[in-house]
């Protein structure tokens, strides 16, 4: 195939290097972005005077005619093109002559590809929210049935005070709406219009790039030229705020799995979102929560890829640029799929309520709260910890609970113990009246979740 680029040269690309220096295979996803680059482009250019009017709405007719015939699948994308790019100028010229070869005036690969990056990745930008507000507001759901619900918080994976299963969801609601303010915020640097930034010194067409900006919905032009042909933050920085957000699910999949196991047994995954093992016929495994732990790390593979690419980059665009496209559709292909597949896992799972407060009853996690007793009595919090701590040794000696540990005992270690301890260190008061803000009573909780509500609705 003859290349557009063939004038300069005397014979024709060796096939293997046209195979590597080709982006076909993995930019043609942006053709959308890259015709209506084009078609916001020459409209502009027509409305300059810079080409005739006439041949601008040609070449927009021209241009909506590929698009058509590509989402019909009358036209397939040659995996032979040098780029996506490529491609779409040299359909539009075969089908008008003369008059397709005028759509590239004023402009360069360089600031086309730019431009197409941007106005695609927006668009999954977008996509990305969805999902997690989708999630956010599944979690608030099975929070609202959980408010009741009280498991062992944990420190260092120790029982360590009880909270609600709403409580401990209801975190991770916090996380992702943070990614989702990530992901607005970074998309807001994204949104602005790189065309006329040309090879790398602007043009000396009279291009209204103002327009061509407007025509294309973004909400402002870059402002240097040099820097709108080789910025690629936005890519860094969208492969960091995914990144983020696959540790999130990463770390919430590996409480699943623990959740999962017979020595918790907190939580059971519905048999669609589970699998079987080929040897053992007991095994149900939770492989999608594995699968999102194991994919967090080829993520974070794509921002190092990003960043490792640019760092000794002089300006302005290089062709090593070209491996931005596979690390930031891989990071946004795997935080879709792993979303996806983690919502409707999420909410048919069944919360074991029973197990998960037989867990909380165990392992002293009221001592804090007997403690607190004591202190509730007169005693400074320092004198009440010693005093709890041996109560706790009394209870390991006796093999028993603070729960069931008689009261003779308490008063030996400290007469300001009555029989209403029993009542101040039950699981319930222990969580009820942990009623701060930000705290897991039902009360407060209810409150974090309006707080949420109110927040998703404003983004
Ligand atoms: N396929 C190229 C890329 O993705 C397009 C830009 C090519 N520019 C150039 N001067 N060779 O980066």
């Amino acid at each position: 195939m003859a290349m557009m680029w063939a004038g300069r040269f005397s014979k024709e690309i060796d096939s293997r290097v046209n195979d590597f220096n080709s982006s076909i295979k993995f930019d043609a996803r942006m053709y959308r972005s890259d015709i209506a680059g084009s078609v916001a482009h020459a409209t502009m250019l027509g409305e300059q005077g810079i080409i005739e009017k006439s041949e601008s709405e040609k070449i927009v007719a021209g241009l909506k005619e590929i698009l058509a015939d590509i989402d019909e699948g009358r036209l397939e994308i040659d995996p032979n093109a040098e780029d996506i790019h490529m491609f779409i100028e040299s359909v539009l010229t075969e089908r008008l002559g003369d008059t397709g070869k005028r759509l590239h005036t004023a402009r360069s690969r360089n600031d086309q590809v730019a431009v197409d990056i941007r106005h695609y990745l927006k668009g999954e930008c977008d996509e990305i929210s969805a999902l997690i507000r989708e999630l956010t507001e599944a979690i608030i759901q099975k929070a609202e049935e959980h408010f009741y619900t009280v498991m062992p918080g944990y420190t260092h994976l120790q029982r360590a005070q009880p909270v609600t299963f709403a409580h401990h969801i209801l975190a991770y609601a916090q996380m992702l709406t943070r990614d989702m303010e990530r992901i607005a915020d970074c998309k807001k640097r994204m949104d602005v219009m790189p065309l006329g930034s040309c090879a790398l010194a602007g043009t000396t067409y009279p291009l209204n790039r103002k327009r061509t900006a407007e025509l294309l919905g973004f909400a402002d032009i870059t402002h240097n030229s040099l820097d709108g042909v080789s910025d690629r933050d936005f890519c860094c920085e969208l492969a960091s705020a995914i990144s983020i957000l696959m540790m999130h699910l990463s770390r919430f999949s590996e409480e699943i799995i623990m959740w999962c196991s017979w020595e918790f047994k907190f939580i059971e995954l519905d048999d669609a979102y589970s699998t079987g093992s080929s040897i053992m016929p007991q095994k149900k495994n939770p492989d999608i929560t594995e699968l999102i732990r194991g994919k967090t790390g080829r993520v974070y593979g794509d921002l190092m890829t990003l960043l490792s690419m640019m760092k000794n980059l002089p300006l302005a665009y290089n062709k090593d640029m070209q491996e931005d496209k596979e690390a930031i559709f891989d990071a946004v292909d795997t935080v879709k799929l792993c979303l996806t597949t983690f919502i409707p896992m999420f909410e048919t799972m069944t919360v074991l309520k029973d197990n998960m407060r037989r867990a909380a009853a165990k392992g002293f996690i009221n001592a804090t709260d007997c403690a607190d007793y004591l202190v509730k009595k007169g005693l400074p919090f320092r004198s009440a910890y010693k005093a709890t701590g041996s109560l706790v040794a009394r209870c390991i000696e006796l093999d028993t609970t603070l729960e069931e540990l008689p009261i003779a005992e308490y008063k030996k270690l400290c007469d300001l113990f009555d029989e209403d301890v029993y009542e101040a260190i039950s699981l319930d008061t222990c969580v009820m009246q942990r009623n701060v803000d930000g705290g897991p009573a039902p009360e407060a909780a209810a409150r974090q979740v309006e707080l949420l509500k109110a927040k998703l609705k404003n983004m």
